[in-house]
């Protein structure tokens, strides 16, 4: 449950944010949420307090490297604990703008801790990704992935992410800030809330699978492309381990209790949030397929670059060090998103050139 003061929420406005300030909601919490829209729309927000009741979430439309505007946020609100998803987080898009992306999630997150110790708020959720790891198989027995396996990203996107990883260890481990650190590792996360009310709202042509595949299936575009069949799995298509957002939001509250819990000043862990199951691309679009009636064209391609064959987690030091454990399947991620892309065919915005 909440003590008396504020959950802070940076990228609160996004997909997994929005999820996650909903839970927090409804779990008790209050909630600031920080977020420069650059990615998201601030509509995700007055659904999620529709969702939640009608209670009032304060939202600030502000950069999280805007140091003298997060200073403003944290000296009207005392916040108790930082869940930082706020960053750009486009694979491709890194490679062609590195600079841009370091700037944003390492200088950003850099900008943020520094506001937090000048205020002494102590506890600190950070979403960091599989991506780190980079491709597991180049090790023997890390398929299911632990979070010992060396790691090892791929783009410029995975840099930010494990240079995050590392000032947040530096950090924890100096008497300066004294901020307690979880780092969550998330998988693939799919799916969207149950009421179809909030959901992923990808700008322009989707980068990932569910929302390529759920544009299709409402006829936003043609068919999908499948990037290779030529992997070593049993269909030819990489593994990922798919996970329903509303158990990696859930994965929030409980990596909050539990460095809530932790009395030592000097405390980071990483906790990977998968479910332990790895499917194809075949297998996902064969769901879907099943969960909307509704034939998903497919085309095979060639391989997309920095793709790897296999991320599936092993999760079992968040399901024992956290009590967390997804509970949601695949079938149940695609109804979820069927339900929000059918409802929403355009996500929070109109639909263009009507
Ligand atoms: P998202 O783009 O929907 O949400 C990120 C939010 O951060 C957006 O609302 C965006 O407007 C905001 N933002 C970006 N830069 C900002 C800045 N400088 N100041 C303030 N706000 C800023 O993405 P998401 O899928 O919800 O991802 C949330 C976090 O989880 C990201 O850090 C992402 O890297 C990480 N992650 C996502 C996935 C995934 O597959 N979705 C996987 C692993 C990790
Ligand atoms: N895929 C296609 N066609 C598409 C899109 C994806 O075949 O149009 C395939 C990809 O090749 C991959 C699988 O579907 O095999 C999943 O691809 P996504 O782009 O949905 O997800 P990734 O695993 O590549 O990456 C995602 C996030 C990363 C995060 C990673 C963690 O985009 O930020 O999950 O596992 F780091």
């Amino acid at each position: 449950m909440a003590d008396d003061g504020y959950v802070l929420v940076t990228g609160g406005a996004g997909y997994i944010g929005s999820h996650t300030v909903l839970e927090l909601l409804n779990a008790g919490y209050k909630v600031v949420v920080v977020d420069n829209l650059v990615n998201s729309s601030e509509e995700a927000i007055r659904r999620v307090e529709q969702l939640a009741g009608n209670v009032h979430v304060p939202f600030f439309n502000t950069d999280i490297r805007d140091y003298d505007g997060l200073d403003k946020i944290f000296t009207q609100y005392k916040v108790s604990a930082v869940l930082h998803f706020a960053g750009l987080k486009a694979v491709g898009e890194s490679v062609q703008k590195p600079l841009e992306y370091h700037d944003n999630n390492v200088a950003g997150t850099i900008t943020l801790l520094k506001v937090m110790r000048a205020h002494g708020s102590n506890v600190f959720v950070f979403s960091s990704s599989a991506t780190v790891y980079g491709d597991a198989t180049r090790f023997e027995n890390m398929i299911p992935i632990p979070e010992e396996c060396p790691t090892d990203p791929t783009s410029p996107y995975g840099h930010t992410k494990l240079i995050i990883e590392e000032i947040l260890r530096d950090v924890a481990g100096s008497n300066d800030a004294q901020i307690k650190v979880g780092i969550l590792r998330y998988f693939n996360p799919i799916g969207a809330h149950p009421s179809g009310r909030i959901g992923e709202d990808p700008r322009g042509i989707p980068n990932n699978l569910l929302p390529f595949v759920a544009q299709v299936a409402v006829g936003r575009r043609e068919k999908l492309q499948v990037f290779g069949n030529d992997y070593d799995s049993r269909d030819g298509t990489p593994i990922r381990d798919y996970i329903h957002v509303v158990d990696l939001a859930k994965g929030h509250l409980a990596a909050v209790k539990k460095l809530n819990s932790i009395t030592q000043p000097a405390f980071s862990r990483e906790w990977n949030l998968g479910t332990g199951n790895g499917s194809t691309v075949f297998e996902i679009v064969h769901a879907f397929e099943k969960a909307t009636n509704k034939p998903i064209p497919v085309e095979v391609v060639g391989r997309r670059k920095g793709d790897v064959v296999n991320l599936t987690a092993k999760p079992s030091r968040a399901n024992t060090e956290l009590d967390w454990h997804a509970q949601l399947t695949i079938d149940d991620s695609c109804r979820d998103l069927w339900k929000w892309a059918t409802a929403n065919p355009w996500g929070y915005g109109e639909q263009p050139d009507k």
